[in-house]
């Protein structure tokens, strides 16, 4: 089992819009039906697995995001209107432990939000770390950092153009990386 961390991200680094949908909801591709390469992805995962902040919202969706998949909330409470087949826990490591317990050998989709991503980390437990990036600037929104430590080791796996103008990469993710330089080059 490999925990997936996989966000779409805006060309200036932020993983929501400035009012704070996911990055991928304001792309025209997305819009038109771009898949953004998610069935490729997916067709290893067996679980879904993201924060009370990213799931709630699928509460009130037409339809369920996550058909095809087991599902695993970090929260401090279990939304109201969330379904039986649902996992929630309020602590990672035993929410954790119940993914591992679970798992019959496929691969988690980690959705996010950054705390989230951040906090399983902070465990040891991202595996990689996959970035949709968008044909597009917001000019604000959240970022990875600093809920993903800045000092998390990125190593290249793969990248790949997807259609729409968008760039699949691929890192796998280590506890820290060199230390970054403590001025910048022009300032040495
Ligand atoms: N670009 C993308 O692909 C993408 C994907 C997913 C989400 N997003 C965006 O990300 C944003 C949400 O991100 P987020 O980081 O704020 O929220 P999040 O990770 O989705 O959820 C945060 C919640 O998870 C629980 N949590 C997180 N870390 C924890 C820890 N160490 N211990 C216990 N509980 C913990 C807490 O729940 P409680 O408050 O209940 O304690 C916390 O409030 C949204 O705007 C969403 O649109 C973007």
């Amino acid at each position: 089992m490999q925990i997936r961390a996989r966000m779409s991200m805006s060309a200036d680094g932020y993983v929501t819009t400035p009012n704070g949908w996911p990055a991928l909801t304001a792309d025209p591709a997305f819009v038109s039906g771009e898949s953004h390469g998610i069935r490729e992805f997916l067709a290893g995962c067996e679980a879904a697995l993201m924060g009370r902040t990213t799931f709630e919202p699928a509460l009130t969706n037409d339809r369920w995001p996550w058909p095809n998949l087991d599902v695993f909330v970090l929260g401090s409470h279990r939304p109201d209107g969330t379904p039986d087949h649902v996992t929630t826990d309020s602590d990672p490591v035993r929410l954790l432990e119940k993914l591992r317990s679970a798992n019959r050998g496929g691969d988690v989709h980690l959705i996010g939000g950054p705390r989230t991503i951040g906090a399983f980390h902070a465990l040891g437990a991202l595996d990689t770390l996959e970035l949709v990036v968008l044909p597009l600037l917001f000019g604000g929104g959240m970022q990875l950092t600093p809920m993903l430590r800045p000092d998390t080791g990125l190593t290249f796996q793969r990248e790949r153009a997807l259609p729409g103008g968008s760039v699949e990469i691929v890192y796998s993710c280590s506890g820290s990386r060199t230390e970054l330089p403590s001025k910048p080059v022009s300032q040495r």
